[in-house]
């Protein structure tokens, strides 16, 4: 006779202490299966006496039906436990503190220089730009200086091994040592009338408290049928005012001697020393922070500019320069050794950007 309460039970238990899915479907199988158990004895019942097989057949039926309830309720079971298991896994703090972001901060050289660039534009002068490798012509000949001129040995100029040729007899053989080629390119491709200014490196052999060998210019180019020294003296003292942020700002312009300009200026601003902290705008001093003039009729012939038409201004200062009058900075060497301590005190967040609006109204 056959014991179908032991099998019931067998499977009952086996069902009930399966710990997976997995484990349930082999049990599932084992027993109901093609060729589990209890289908294989269902498939028996054809041999049997027809008394027999009326009293199994029921009995049969009635334990493939608890096996499959006990699967499904089982199988339910399992999916809960796993849902609580990777609910408490995969637990998420959401009251805790953000991981903390590094952000980058913009250096007071990249700063100023944006800050010169959005004055200037103000003003009409768009941006242009040279390579930092030039060739004697336009670092030197085309500005009026020479081989033999003492200027070219007043300048510390770093050789380069010459490149190709980029003009006749020109090869870019010196690290520019101050941005005023740019004037020679840009008259020679674009022509005039313009309005530029031209921000970038220069390099000069130099170094000690206020000089590096690398170091930033911004070059400022007005040429016209009519401008005049009165315009730069304008455009210079609305300059100033904006970038320094002091409406009454004096300037003091001095006569000076460049090759490239003719007459030259120097211009001072003035300013005074209490406690050994520089005041920009009061006192008796006079800081020097920029050179100027009308450019020389030669420097527009070696451009392709035609010098009875055409006259006009240009000017040079150093951005590093003007970021440590304007942010107090002390030591130019320190610009350029991006330690991070220095660089989080000086440096500014990328959100603020200048805003001369602001600034003039303040
Ligand atoms: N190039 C000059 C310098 O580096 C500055 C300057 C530019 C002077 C333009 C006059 C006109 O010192």
């Amino acid at each position: 006779m056959l014991d179908i309460e032991t099998i019931n039970k067998k499977y009952l238990d086996l069902i009930g202490s399966a710990e997976s899915t997995e484990k349930l479907d082999n049990i599932r199988l084992e027993a109901i299966g093609k060729k589990g158990e209890v289908t294989l004895l269902m498939r028996s019942l054809g041999n049997m006496e027809h008394q027999e097989r009326l009293h199994v057949s029921p009995l049969l039926n009635n334990l493939k039906k608890n096996i499959e309830e006990a699967l499904l309720a089982r199988k339910e079971n399992l999916k809960e436990e796993e849902i609580k298991l990777s609910m408490n896994n995969e637990w998420l703090d959401l009251s805790q503190d953000s991981r903390e972001i590094n952000k980058g901060s913009i250096h007071p050289v990249s700063r100023v220089t944006e800050e010169i660039i959005s004055i200037f534009a103000d003003l009409g002068f768009s941006v242009a730009e040279g390579p930092q490798i030039e060739s004697d012509w336009y670092n030197f000949d085309a500005l009026n200086i020479p081989p033999d001129h003492p200027a070219r040995q007043e300048f510390d100029t770093f050789y380069v091994d010459g490149g190709k040729q980029i003009k006749e007899g020109s090869v870019p053989n010196v690290l520019r040592t101050h941005t005023s080629p740019v004037q020679i390119r840009f008259m020679e491709e674009n022509g005039v009338p313009c309005k530029i200014i031209a921000p970038g490196r220069v390099f000069r052999s130099d170094y000690d408290l206020t000089h590096t060998p690398m170091f930033h210019q911004v070059e400022g180019l007005a040429i016209g049928e009519k401008i005049s020294m009165a315009n730069l003296k304008w455009v210079l003292v609305e300059f100033c005012k904006a970038f320094f942020e002091l409406e009454d700002l004096d300037l003091r312009f001095r006569a000076s001697h460049f090759p490239f300009t003719e007459p030259s200026a120097e211009v001072d601003i003035r300013c005074s020393w209490s406690d050994n902290k520089l005041v920009i705008g009061k006192g008796d001093d006079w800081l020097e922070i920029l050179g100027s003039g009308m450019v020389h009729p030669k420097v527009l012939e070696a451009a392709g500019v035609d010098s009875e038409k055409y006259q006009g201004f240009a000017f040079g200062m150093g951005i590093d320069r003007l970021a440590m009058l304007k942010y107090g900075i002390p030591d130019l060497r320190s610009f350029f050794e991006n330690d991070l301590r220095w660089l989080e005190h000086y440096s500014f967040s990328p959100e603020s950007s200048p805003n001369l609006y602001d600034k003039l109204s303040g």
